[in-house]
């Protein structure tokens, strides 16, 4: 299957999406994480996008769709996807449409006062990038990760002015794809609101995999 993870920064699209790598055994293309790796090494590309990042505001159309077309040619996602945090504007979802069909849009959907709790406890390893939250997913031993040991740190766009900046930028550029793939049959909406657990059972329904 090849589908799409649509929500406002926070919903909770990246922790479900490891979840659901197992379900429809396809991988997780992220491109906030993708960028986040390239911030890591120095690359030129991480050079140019880390100061939009951190300010919460989007890279532009030209650069993130260059990134997405290439990855999209890579064996494994011949046969589906899931590509979280992209498309994220109307001409990133439109020049989509030119090199890949996807299948399916799941809309995450919650208001904005859990996705401010979400992101200001969110923790990120810095090796792995895997997340946690300091109420709702503690990692087993304070700041470092479960999985691989790393450091936990604080995403530079999880700060308050941040996150404000990117719901801003999400309810101006990212919402109006809600009625683009509505209007195209490909959207199902997901309850993001309930635990993780809940959440995945929520998707699963979405699926009719239940
Ligand atoms: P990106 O990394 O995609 O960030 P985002 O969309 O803002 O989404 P997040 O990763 O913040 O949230 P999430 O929905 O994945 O939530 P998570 O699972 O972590 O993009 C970062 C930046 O890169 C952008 O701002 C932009 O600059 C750039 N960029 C990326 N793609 C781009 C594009 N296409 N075009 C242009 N620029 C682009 O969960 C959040 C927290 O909540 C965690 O702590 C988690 O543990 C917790 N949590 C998750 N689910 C639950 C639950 N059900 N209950 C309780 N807590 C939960
Ligand atoms: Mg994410």
């Amino acid at each position: 299957m090849k589908s799409i993870f649509l929500g406002p920064p926070g919903a909770g699209k990246g922790t479900l999406a490891v979840k659901a790598v197992e379900i429809l055994n396809v991988p997780h293309i992220s491109t906030g994480a993708i960028f986040r790796s390239a911030i890591a090494a120095k690359s030129p590309l991480g050079l140019k996008v880390k100061a939009i990042i951190d300010s919460g505001k989007l890279v532009d159309d030209e650069t993130t769709i260059e990134l997405v077309k290439e990855r999209l040619t890579e064996d494994d996602a011949k046969n589906g996807y899931i590509l979280d945090g992209f498309p994220r504007t109307i001409p990133q979802a439109e020049a989509l449409d030119t090199f890949s069909k996807v299948d399916k849009v799941f809309n995450f959907d919650i208001p904005d006062d859990a996705v401010v709790e979400r992101l200001s406890g969110r923790r990120v390893c810095r090796n792995c990038g895997a997340n946690y939250h300091v109420t709702f997913n503690k990692a087993k031993q304070e700041g470092i990760c479960d999985s691989c040991g790393g450091e936990l740190y604080t995403r530079e766009d999880d700060k308050e002015e941040a996150i404000k900046k990117r719901l801003v930028v999400y309810r101006e550029q990212t919402a109006p794809l809600i009625d683009y793939y509505r209007q195209k049959g490909l959207l199902t909406d997901v309850d993001a609101r309930p635990d993780v657990d809940e959440v995945v059972i929520n998707f699963k329904k979405a699926l009719n995999l239940d």
